[in-house]
């Protein structure tokens, strides 16, 4: 399958950070230019992935073991790939994602300190060489981003449940893969006012794919 025909854009951070909502907001902005999209999110974006989801934000924080709970990650991802991301990419559509890998590596890598060489080992089995155009990093302190997120999610709050400790080394663990990755990672202050994210990101994807807007 080619990805190259297509933009694939995701959308990362911690609980509460705004993405959802700025993704949307891009997309809503995406129809004035006439660009051909799809939404989609992680875990989940195509039916078999959604049941996996299922499994990973209900029940008890500690329900599965590490490595179960990346391969749960995983094998939703190989669903999302194959289902929904990788046709619409080779049918030329931008794809807007909320998380993708990167979200595995921070949570489950960082947040859970699992070996992070294992989890890469999994992702070129699973993912091999899909990789984001650009990936938009929402950062937000960990205590209101959940406060946010308290308000919002309800019955998928299992990974909201694991702590601030948690949610600390997930936090700091995106910003350390968005400096190592800082060709095609961006970082935004998302406590700014929901209108300054916007224009912060809608700059972002004008400066770097403003080629493929016309
Ligand atoms: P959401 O709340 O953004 O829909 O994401 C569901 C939860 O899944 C969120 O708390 C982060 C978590 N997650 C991981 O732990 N690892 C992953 O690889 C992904 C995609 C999500």
């Amino acid at each position: 399958m080619s990805y190259n025909n297509g933009t694939f854009i995701t959308f990362e951070g911690g609980e509460g950070s705004g993405k959802s909502t700025q993704l949307k907001k891009i997309a809503h902005w995406l129809d004035g230019q006439g660009i051909d999209y799809i939404t989609t999110r992680e875990p989940g974006g195509a039916p078999s992935a959604e049941i996996i989801r299922k499994l990973l934000v209900e029940g008890d924080t500690d329900r599965w073991q590490p490595i179960t709970e990346i391969l749960l990650h995983y094998s939703a991802r190989a669903e999302h790939i194959a289902h929904t991301i990788g046709p619409s990419l080779e049918a030329g559509r931008w794809v807007l994602c909320d998380r993708f890998a990167d979200s595995t590596l921070a949570y489950q890598g960082y947040g859970h300190d699992f070996d992070t060489q294992t989890i890469a080992q999994i992702h070129q089995a699973t993912v091999g060489k899909l990789i984001p155009d650009l990936t938009l990093v929402l950062d937000i302190p960990v205590h209101t981003g959940l406060e946010r997120a308290g308000n919002r999610n309800q019955g998928e709050d299992r990974y909201e449940r694991m702590g601030v400790d948690f949610h600390d080394r997930v936090r700091a663990g995106f910003l350390e893969l968005a400096a190592k990755n800082s060709n095609r990672c961006q970082v935004i202050n998302a406590e700014q006012t929901m209108d300054k994210v916007f224009s912060d990101i809608r700059t972002i994807i004008e400066d770097k794919l403003g080629s493929r807007l016309s």
